[in-house]
């Protein structure tokens, strides 16, 4: 699966798929847009308790996972975004939205690019994986994609299960560090589930990702240690589908009156 996802991203790169505009809506899903008055970026607040996730994602972890490791990460970005700022270097895409500069990784001056790749694509790639997640009502209930989402799933993969056979492999398959992600691929849209190692965005390859899954060890060590699919098990219980349905028509400019429904 390694080396599938090293062909999609030599593909990706070169690919002529059209320049991906980042829509204001999908910061505001997030919850990383700019400051307005310049300040640091803060934490992106989560839409539910830290214990809310239980019995799937435990308690213990998400303190570690959102107060320290991104936390971690926010505070990082802030201070190389800070520096970077200050030396003036290179074009004005220092003042930009954080998710316009990951995407833009490669313009980003040689003194900065590595730190910001890792810091800034930790604090995004963390803030989509809290967005995409919820308590579960009933445990018992299988959580499944709607709408538009459903209908592209369907139409790439045959029926959820099949995309679930496909995404739980690659997980388990995974080697290090890194995330699974499910994105969809301009200009069709058809989805394409793909892995990235460490904190590199799928942004960054004109990809639009809708889902992702957090395969480094301390989103799971805590409670599942070494059982990497126990822990992808449990995440599709709290995958909230109705957020990724969002996530997917804020892609497309088709989120209606935004400040409604986020
Ligand atoms: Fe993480």
């Amino acid at each position: 699966m390694q080396f599938v996802t090293l062909l999609l991203v030599a593909w990706a790169s070169i690919a002529s798929i059209d320049a991906v505009d980042i829509p204001e809506e999908l910061q505001q899903l997030l919850k990383i847009a700019k400051p307005k008055d310049g300040s640091a970026y803060e934490l992106p607040p989560l839409d539910f308790a830290y214990d809310s996730l239980e019995p799937f994602i435990d308690e213990k972890t998400m303190r570690a996972h959102y107060l320290g490791h991104h936390a971690g990460y926010k505070n990082k970005m802030n201070a190389v975004l800070k520096q970077w700022s200050e030396t003036n270097e290179g074009n004005d895409l220092a003042s930009q939205p954080i998710i316009d500069i990951i995407k833009n990784i490669n313009d980003i001056p040689m003194d900065f690019r590595e730190n910001l790749q890792n810091q800034g694509g930790g604090f995004v790639n963390h803030a989509w994986y809290w967005a995409t997640l919820s308590p579960s009502g009933d445990p018992k209930a299988k959580r499944t994609p709607i709408e538009v989402v459903s209908e592209a799933v369907n139409r790439r993969y045959g029926n959820f299960q099949l995309l679930q056979k496909e995404f739980n492999e690659t997980a388990l398959n995974f080697f290090g560090s890194g995330y699974v992600w499910l994105c969809e691929v301009p200009p069709s849209n058809v989805l394409q589930i793909i892995t990235f190692p460490n904190q590199m965005s799928p942004l960054a390859f004109d990809l639009k990702p809708i889902l992702v899954l957090d395969v480094w060890e301390h989103a799971y060590y805590l409670k599942h240690q070494n059982k990497r699919a126990k822990y992808i098990d449990d995440w599709w219980h709290v995958t909230d589908w109705a957020k990724v349905e969002r996530i997917s028509k804020a892609w497309k400019g088709e989120l209606n009156d935004a400040k409604d429904e986020l």
